[in-house]
């Protein structure tokens, strides 16, 4: 990590005008300057920026930050990538410490280690004749063999880890990277034996681990590298390094396995990566979006991959792609299909593949019978929270559509949209926040004001922080951000204000939304005058039990009418009685 030092140096050298204004035309209005928000969708410039300040903040979505949360925000990149790209930019080296120097010299050696395994077993593939005749069988020529290294391991004990051992590779690097395996017993033995190899590679290339394949039916069908400290599931994308070198076109297609991945490369199309069987993460959605705006997802037809697709899309979406879902046909992988019937129709599923909307509309009618009264309603309440989520254009030609598949009125489907969207408008805010930043429209829930202004007081004052905490604790507060602040503000507050603020500062450098809710209640104008401080602290706790009660007052509802539509009175009843308790609550508080 960064010192410091260095942090202070890059934020205090990178004028945020001169930051900004490489991404957003600025114009110069009294003591601002003022664009349109980068963030969110807007004709009439929000986005300002002031110079004295150093900090940006829109008043049309409420985005805020510094000069090196924007970096991190535009151009999608990590803390560390943001402070080298600013550090670059007014050209200081980034000193690394001596720690930091020998971490590094560690991660080289394992980095080579792997390298010497991937060309051990790259080479014994050619020695071997069912594992090269089996690339073979699967259609797999030499420049695809050579460009993913894939390769082979004998069927032995010891074979690496003679190999490794004799070029000065020592026993415990070689349990660190998962390429032996320890016996309860104590003895040491190649973790791939009788396999193909398929070496994985980060997105710079570099081997982090491997998989291998048996080469019949035998289970397990794959072993992979265990978790290391180069190979950690969940962070890289098979295949993500040769497609970055080609013409991606801002689109990715998503596949489940290695062959999947490697076939449809060696046909031409190479924007194409790999999951390797697990659910699609969230640090693996940042990186594609580095590259990409476009994400087809074509999962294998059996459940596992089905879910494993919605999950995947859940995710992407968080991260704004345009999402398609491709199916193939006949239950085939994609390697399969492109193998049987070629470049061109692969793409044709390409073309034809469903926009994401069209996908779920059509999972919801899996194992519904549109005679049956019941699963009829059912289908629409699945359908309109599905409705639910678009703009009202896009709403009213799928309404029109579902209403004639399910024999019920366009009318009474808007309704049932209405009501979820009554119903889920506040989490939607509370989920802006954290993750859609600019997405929707900014309203500011009285909740976030009220956590924003108890934090403001508590930096205002000794005795105010007092009463405050001993009132609430940082598990009360309902935004992430702000229990994080709560604590930091607690952590320092025994320090001179300057001193406090700056510390509080580099704490939450790392994280763009904590940057963004610091700079918010440090902006946050809080008037004391004739208001009484006690006064205004209950307010504020009040807002936020209220939006806790109310919450809990929508699911026992949604509850209850899930109880009466399957006719659950006992349940439904207790649930009223539940109900009652928290509307008293309500008025209470
Ligand atoms: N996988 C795994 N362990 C298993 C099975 C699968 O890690 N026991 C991962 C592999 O990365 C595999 C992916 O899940 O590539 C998809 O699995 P599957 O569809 O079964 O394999 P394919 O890639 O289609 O392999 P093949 O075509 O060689 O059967
Ligand atoms: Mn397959």
């Amino acid at each position: 990590m960064f010192s410091e030092e260095v942090i202070q140096k890059v934020k205090e050298q990178n004028d945020i005008i001169d930051v900004v204004s490489d991404v957003v035309r600025l114009k110069h209005t009294g003591r601002n300057y003022i664009g349109v928000c980068p963030f969110h969708h807007e004709k009439t410039p929000s986005f300002t920026v002031s110079r004295d300040k150093q900090i940006y903040k829109c008043f049309g979505c409420g985005e805020a930050g510094n000069v090196i949360s924007f970096v991190m925000k535009t151009k999608n990149v990590t803390f560390p990538e943001a402070v080298k790209v600013l550090a670059e930019r007014i050209g200081i080296d980034i000193e690394e410490n001596n720690d930091k120097k020998i971490e590094r010299a560690k991660f080289d050696k394992m980095y080579n280690i792997n390298v010497e395994a991937a060309r051990f077993f790259y080479n014994n593939l050619r020695k071997d004749e069912k594992a090269y005749s089996y690339f073979k069988n699967r259609g797999i020529n030499d420049s695809t063999l050579k460009k993913f290294g894939i390769g082979f391991a004998f069927d032995g004990w010891h074979n690496l880890r003679n190999y490794l051992k004799a070029k000065g590779v020592k026993e415990e690097e070689l349990l660190n990277l998962g390429l032996v395996v320890k016996s309860p017993k104590g003895s040491i033995y190649d973790r791939f034996r009788n396999r193909v190899i398929f070496p994985v590679f980060d997105y710079n290339g570099k081997v982090i681990g491997f998989g291998g394949r048996v080469l019949d039916d035998s289970k397990p069908k794959y072993l992979n590298s265990p978790e290391t400290p180069l190979f950690r599931k969940g962070i890289h994308l098979y295949g993500l390094n040769f497609a970055i070198k080609t013409n991606m076109d801002r689109t990715v297609i998503i596949v489940e396995g290695y062959m999947d991945c490697i076939s449809l490369h060696q046909h031409g199309i190479t924007n194409v990566v790999a999951t390797l069987g697990t659910a699609l993460t969230e640090y693996q959605a940042k990186l594609l979006k580095r590259y990409v705006d476009k994400v087809i997802i074509s999962f294998d037809a059996d459940v596992a991959g089905q879910n494993a697709t919605l999950r995947g899309l859940e995710i992407l979406k968080k991260e704004n792609f345009d999402i398609k879902v491709l199916q193939v046909p006949q239950g085939k992988d994609p390697d399969e299909y492109i193998k049987a019937n070629g470049k061109e129709a692969f793409l044709k599923l390409v073309n034809n593949a469903l926009p994401l909307i069209d996908y779920r509309l059509k999972k919801a009618e899996d194992g519904i019978n549109f005679l049956n009264k019941e699963m009829i309603i059912k289908y629409v309440n699945n359908v309109a929270n599905i409705l639910a989520t678009l703009q009202p254009i896009e709403r009213e030609v799928y309404v029109k559509q579902v209403a004639q598949k399910a024999g019920v009125s366009e009318e009474s489907i808007l309704e049932t949209i209405r009501e979820i969207n009554k119903k889920t408008s506040k989490n939607e805010e509370k989920t802006n926040i954290n993750v859609d930043f600019g997405q929707k429209l900014y309203l500011e829930p009285a909740y976030v004001k009220g956590e924003r202004t108890l934090l403001k007081l508590m930096l205002k004052d000794k005795e105010f922080l007092k009463i405050i905490t001993n009132l609430i604790n940082r598990e009360d507060f309902i935004v992430e951000s702000h229990r994080t602040i709560y604590d930091l503000i607690v952590n320092y507050h025994h320090l001179p204000d300057d001193e406090r603020n700056s510390k509080i500062d580099t704490k939450c450098a790392e994280n763009s939304e904590c940057t963004k809710e610091w700079i918010n209640i440090q902006e946050l104008q809080v008037k004391l005058g004739e208001y009484d401080v006690e006064r205004m602290i209950h307010d504020c706790i009040r807002e936020i039990k209220k939006f806790k009660l109310e919450e809990s007052k929508k699911e026992i509802m949604s509850k209850i009418r899930i109880c009466e539509s399957k006719g659950l009175v006992e349940e439904s009843m207790d649930l009223a009685q539940q109900l009652i308790t928290i509307q008293k609550e309500i008025s209470n508080v």
